[in-house]
């Protein structure tokens, strides 16, 4: 029997003020003034729209997500969370994260968007080598990027968040650990770290930069990971790592299965509907200006679907096993309404393979099913004799 899970709100601002060459984000270098105010205001129409299918439920956790949220005025993202709050009901305690790029940010903004109810900052630091900014397209150099996570402390934020990139073009191991160490110097409750990433359609897939081999990349994270245990962080996620208890809880409820609100150009969003025995999923326009357009007939929605029995399985185990922490089968059920059955064949294969183990009660992904993820993940893809 399907239940609730806990349920977030993601909102979507897809300007920048360049098209960095790695990012396939749905994002878009800002050209003439920031439509501020009527975007604002379709956010706000788009939420309306939504209340009906997430009545009584409370938010725990809001995401402003991009491009580059900081783009927005304090007096902005103020206005956008109070009509949050009118219109959801989000938990007192309810985490509140904003993404910022330190190109963007006068010391003066953070302070604005604390005033605001923000509550996390997540800054795309990537680096803290002026020359790999430069090569990765960034609007910043090292200078800048210390400065913002000044600010952010100055202001107050005791919860925030430093993105780095690894396994950048040409980097030495050195180099590697000297931006791990960079950032840490800051003591940031959470850190992302992420290797670098060559996507489709992007400027690197068209023109691609030497990245390190394999074996160096290996190295890379051996390596930053032991410094990172060292300083008392987890790796509660693939990607991401936290001080005890400063995980994100927005990004958990993702791979925990949990719903969300995705409200903005391009969001998605997953919304569990127990009594139609259903979870659906909705995207929204893709193309900032269209889905401004959409504002004029409320047609803020360009894709909306109940998510097949098989794809479920699937999409519950491709979030789920990239944590750390232990599936329970009771879990499993609950979140997609199905029958632990239904698991056999991909769990037997991958118990055979030793990428998980399973004690009838939970099941726990071991050291080589952490190394060959995708592997893992893979063994629960619906088979072709499955799809409908
Ligand atoms: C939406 S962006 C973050 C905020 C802001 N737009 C910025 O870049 O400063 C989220 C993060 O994803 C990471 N990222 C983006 N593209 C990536 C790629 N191709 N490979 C690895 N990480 C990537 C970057 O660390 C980036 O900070
Ligand atoms: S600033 Fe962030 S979202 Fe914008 S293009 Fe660069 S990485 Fe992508």
């Amino acid at each position: 029997m399907l239940q609730l899970p806990p349920l977030s709100l993601y909102i979507h601002l897809p300007w920048c003020v360049a098209k960095c060459p790695y990012c396939d984000f749905n994002s878009h270098a800002l050209k003439g003034q920031l439509p501020e105010q009527a975007y604002v205001d379709a956010l706000l129409a788009d939420l309306e729209l939504e209340l009906p299918r997430v009545w009584g439920r409370t938010v725990h956790s809001v995401f402003l997500g991009g491009g580059t949220p900081s783009l927005f005025s304090g007096q902005a993202i103020d206005r956008l969370l109070a009509g949050v709050r009118a219109r959801l009901n989000l938990a007192p305690c309810a985490e509140i994260t904003m993404e910022a790029n330190p190109g963007t940010v006068e010391h003066d903004r953070f302070d604005s968007y604390r005033a605001a109810g923000v509550n996390r900052i997540s800054l795309g630091i990537q680096s803290f080598d002026d020359q790999q900014l430069e090569r990765l397209g960034r609007i910043h150099g090292q200078a800048e990027a210390r400065r913002a996570i000044a600010a952010v402390k100055d202001a107050g934020f005791d919860n925030f968040n430093v993105d780095l990139m690894w396994a950048l073009p040409d980097q030495t191991l050195d180099q590697a650990l000297d931006d791990v160490r960079q950032a840490l110097a800051f003591g940031p409750p959470h850190l992302s770290h992420y290797q670098l990433t060559i996507e489709p359609n992007t400027v690197f897939a068209a023109r691609p930069p030497a990245l390190p081999e394999e074996e160096l990349a290996w190295e890379m994270q051996e390596a930053c990971g032991e410094l990172l245990a060292g300083a008392g962080f987890q790796p509660y996620e693939i990607s991401a790592w936290a001080q005890p208890g400063r995980e994100s809880r927005h990004n958990l409820n993702y791979w925990r299965f949990g719903d969300y609100i995705g409200i903005g150009a391009g969001a998605h969003g997953k919304i569990t509907l127990p009594a139609e025995n259903r979870v659906i999923r909705l995207r929204r326009k893709l193309v900032p200006h269209s889905y401004l357009a959409a504002a004029a007939d409320s047609s803020f929605i360009a894709e909306q679907h109940p998510v097949p029995a098989e794809d479920l399985v699937f999409e519950y185990f491709l979030n789920r096993l990239r944590l750390a922490e232990p599936i329970a089968f009771d879990e499993f059920e609950a979140l997609t309404g199905l029958d632990r059955k239904q698991l056999q064949k991909p769990l037997t294969e991958a118990t055979r393979l030793g990428l998980l183990t399973d004690n009838n009660y939970q099941l726990h992904r071991t050291e080589k099913g952490h190394q060959y993820l995708n592997d893992l993940q893979a063994l629960f893809l619906p088979t072709q004799s499955t799809r409908r």
